[in-house]
């Protein structure tokens, strides 16, 4: 489904991937790992076509996404949900608006329809009750669980989460994770979830890719990555990890 080789980019004679290779099949889910500034940011972004390659291919569902026009960008957008780093509202808008903003920019569906998938979203977030409020009304677990609800509300095949639940205290963390988690059962998504929390993350995954030096320096089952011998590896997961995660 989401095939990236060879993938370089460098910003100012800096380079920052050296030729990342991943790919991810059709409903699987993926925890991309690394050291911060490593890249993670960068990687996901030439994956949702805002950001062009300067060697390499990324390749969503068959089509290579540099050689898209903007419509057939346009067309892949609509099939692919993205939730950025900070997790960001529209502060101007509700937290309703804000969800059925991509429906009455995207399609075509009465208001009557709109406004049911909204609040069906938006309960399955558990934010009902909440719709009313301003961004700045509600704490940032709730924003982030409002912007999660923006991006599932078209149905996406594809959903790109990065650091869902930075900022957030263990708990709501957690409580993000497993709503992904049961979003994926729900929709059964590609997924791509750059992710800092580890180990918790290994438990709604179905593999885990580990950036470091511009490449992908390891991947492979949550199960592999606990128990892996590599040395840097085993310094980023940290010692004493195996067995403190269920599947
Ligand atoms: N648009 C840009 N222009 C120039 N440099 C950039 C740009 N975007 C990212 N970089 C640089 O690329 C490197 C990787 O950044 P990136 O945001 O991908 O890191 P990250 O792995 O996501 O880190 P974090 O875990 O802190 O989010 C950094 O050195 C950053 O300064
Ligand atoms: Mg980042």
């Amino acid at each position: 489904m989401i095939e990236i080789e060879g993938l370089h980019k460098s910003f100012d004679g800096n380079e920052v991937l050296s030729g990342v290779s991943l790919a991810i099949n059709k409903g699987e889910v993926v925890a991309l790992i690394g050291g911060s500034g490593c890249g993670k940011s960068v990687l996901v972004k030439h994956v949702v076509g805002l950001m062009k390659p300067d060697r390499g291919r990324v390749i969503v569902d068959g089509r290579e996404i540099s050689t898209l026009n903007s419509r057939g960008l346009r067309e892949l957008r609509a099939r692919l949900g993205f939730l950025f780093q900070g997790g960001a509202l529209f502060d101007s808008m509700t937290v309703f608006e804000n969800v059925v903003f991509p429906l009455k920019e995207k399609t075509k569906l009465s208001d009557e329809l709109i406004r049911t998938r909204a609040f069906k979203e938006l309960e399955l977030v558990g934010l009902s009750g909440s719709e009313h409020k301003y961004p700045s009304q509600i704490s940032g677990g709730m924003v982030k669980r409002a912007a999660l609800a923006r991006a599932l509300v078209m149905d996406p095949e594809i959903m790109v989460f990065d650091e869902p639940t930075t900022g957030l205290d263990p708990v709501i963390g957690l409580a993000i994770l497993r709503l992904i988690d049961a979003c994926h059962r729900r929709l059964s998504f590609t997924g791509l979830i750059v992710t800092h929390e580890i180990p918790k993350v290994f438990s709604i995954v179905d593999r885990v890719a580990m950036l470091h030096k511009g490449i992908i320096w390891a991947e492979g089952s949550p199960q592999e990555f606990v128990s892996s011998k590599d040395s840097v590896v085993r310094e980023f997961v940290g010692e004493g990890t195996e067995g403190s995660f269920i599947r």
